[in-house]
């Protein structure tokens, strides 16, 4: 089938390579002219796992290709994806000029049946926004042509975007019109054969879907950082905890583990987001908005350690920083905890030395020449004469590091993890001063 996918990001490009892998022509469309013309030489602008490979292979075998020419883009696929950015808005609600952007393309450029299926996380009402963009460009051209509006939440996890794609936990496809779920369930049919993963409902309920699963993991982290932050407070170890509560069935180990905060470009916005939408029809989400200020705080959890451990003087204190990546295995860093703790670091009067495995390019784009900040080639040149180490990414890379060359290069001794990577006791017989997430005031 032809597909035309509008955004070169990390969706749509994975999503993008994806259907491309199976068989099908996709056209993937960006305005952004740069990263078209590095995408036609062969190069990948972000860093996803498998990512270049899939592009490069199926770039040869010419079952993808890249335009800026929107209108070719239009009249290429029955399948018109949107996958474009969602950021938020001023007042935290999601901006969808993106969205309704591209709908005025192909209102402007259709001439045939298409099915517009958006895979941006978006508010509830905006495949009918989108519906009604399209038909008032049709109207000014004086045009009647048939489309679908279909909402297609993506689910997929940076990092492991390309599994997540081929092999979903759940395809859920929000239509109002039942040819178009069939149209859409041979498009995923591929992606569908071990057992039936479509889930097919109403728009609304679609929409709806998205940001109640990434709400309710955000809910999950900052519920788990706040037992951190009782934890800490009353000398237990939430560690022993997260192991207490993860073995009942109902709770599980997966997205329990605490750490100073979530990033990226899904969790932070998605969450302000749909309170957003519920004050605007008049409900005061008390959870999402807990969930959120949980996490802002959160974030600022290693700064004010490291000032503490310092007296609040941090002036002339070198930090190593490991990790600048929102997570391990990619180079987001979008809305990422080390973000907030470098610029208060630096803003302090401290100096920073920081080192990621991959997302070095993307921390010289945001930072520039940054005073204060250096970029350093590997996690243990980022230690040379740093006074303490502060982790921010459990990259694995940091998992198992070497204690004594740790504790001979770190002025002070000093090891703050913001993601428990270390069991403390294991660090003591180097005289290594190590401070957890939520593991009790006798660590400190
Ligand atoms: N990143 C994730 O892990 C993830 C997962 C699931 C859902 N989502 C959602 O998917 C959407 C896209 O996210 P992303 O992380 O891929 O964004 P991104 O910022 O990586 O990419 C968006 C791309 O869209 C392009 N674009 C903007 N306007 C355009 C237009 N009119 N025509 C063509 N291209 C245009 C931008 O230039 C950019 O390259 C968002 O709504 C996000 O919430 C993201």
């Amino acid at each position: 089938m032809n597909v035309t996918v509008f955004g070169s990001g990390y969706v749509g490009l994975v999503s993008g390579a994806c259907l491309a892998e199976v068989g099908n022509h996709v056209l993937c469309v960006d305005i952004d002219a740069d990263k078209i013309d590095r995408l036609n030489r062969g190069e990948v602008p972000i860093f996803e796992p498998g990512l270049e490979e899939l592009l490069a292979h199926n770039r040869e075998q010419g079952r993808i290709e890249f335009t800026t020419d929107v209108a070719r883009a239009v009249d290429h696929g029955l399948f018109q994806m949107i996958a474009v950015g969602t950021p938020p808005d001023e007042d935290g609600s999601a901006d969808l000029q993106y969205v309704l952007a591209v709908a005025e393309s192909i209102g402007r450029h259709m001439g045939e049946y298409k099915i517009i299926v958006n895979k941006s996380t978006v508010p509830v009402g905006t495949a009918a926004r989108v519906r009604d963009r399209v038909a008032s460009v049709l109207d000014s051209r004086r045009l009647t042509v048939e489309y679908d509006v279909v909402s297609n939440p993506e689910f997929l996890k940076e990092g492991a975007a390309i599994d997540d794609f081929m092999k979903p936990d759940r395809i859920v496809i929000g239509t109002d019109n039942p040819r178009t779920t069939e149209l859409l369930r041979m498009l995923y049919t591929p992606f569908n054969r071990n057992h039936d993963r479509v889930i097919a409902m109403d728009i609304a309920s679609a929409e709806l879907t998205k940001y109640a699963a990434n709400a309710m993991l955000a809910t999950k982290i900052s519920f788990m950082n706040e037992m951190a932050n009782i934890a800490e407070r009353v000398g237990a170890d939430i560690e022993e905890v997260r192991q207490g509560i993860g073995s009942d069935h109902r709770i599980g180990f997966q997205f329990i583990y605490p750490g100073c905060g979530y990033g990226g470009s899904c969790f932070p916005k998605d969450v302000q987001a749909l309170g957003r939408t519920a004050k605007s029809i008049g409900y005061d989400a008390r959870i999402l908005d807990a969930v959120e200020a949980t996490n802002r705080q959160q974030k600022e959890k290693l700064f004010e350690k490291i000032s503490r451990f310092y007296n609040g003087d941090l002036s002339g204190k070198v930090v190593a920083l490991w990790g600048l990546a929102f997570k391990p295995r990619t180079d987001d860093m979008r809305e990422a905890p080390s973000r907030v703790l470098l610029e208060r670091l630096i803003a302090e009067g401290a100096r920073v030395q920081a080192f990621d495995p991959v997302a070095m390019d993307e921390a010289r784009r945001i930072y520039g020449d940054k005073p204060g900040l250096e970029m350093c080639e590997s996690a243990e040149s980022a230690l040379q004469g740093a006074n303490a180490l502060a982790i921010v990414t459990e990259w694995k890379n940091f998992w198992s590091p070497d204690f004594a060359s740790l504790a001979e290069n770190l002025t002070d001794k000093a090891i703050f993890d913001g993601r428990n990577l270390y069991n403390p006791d294991a660090l003591r017989p180097f005289g290594l001063l190590y401070f957890g997430i939520g593991r009790g005031e006798q660590f400190e």
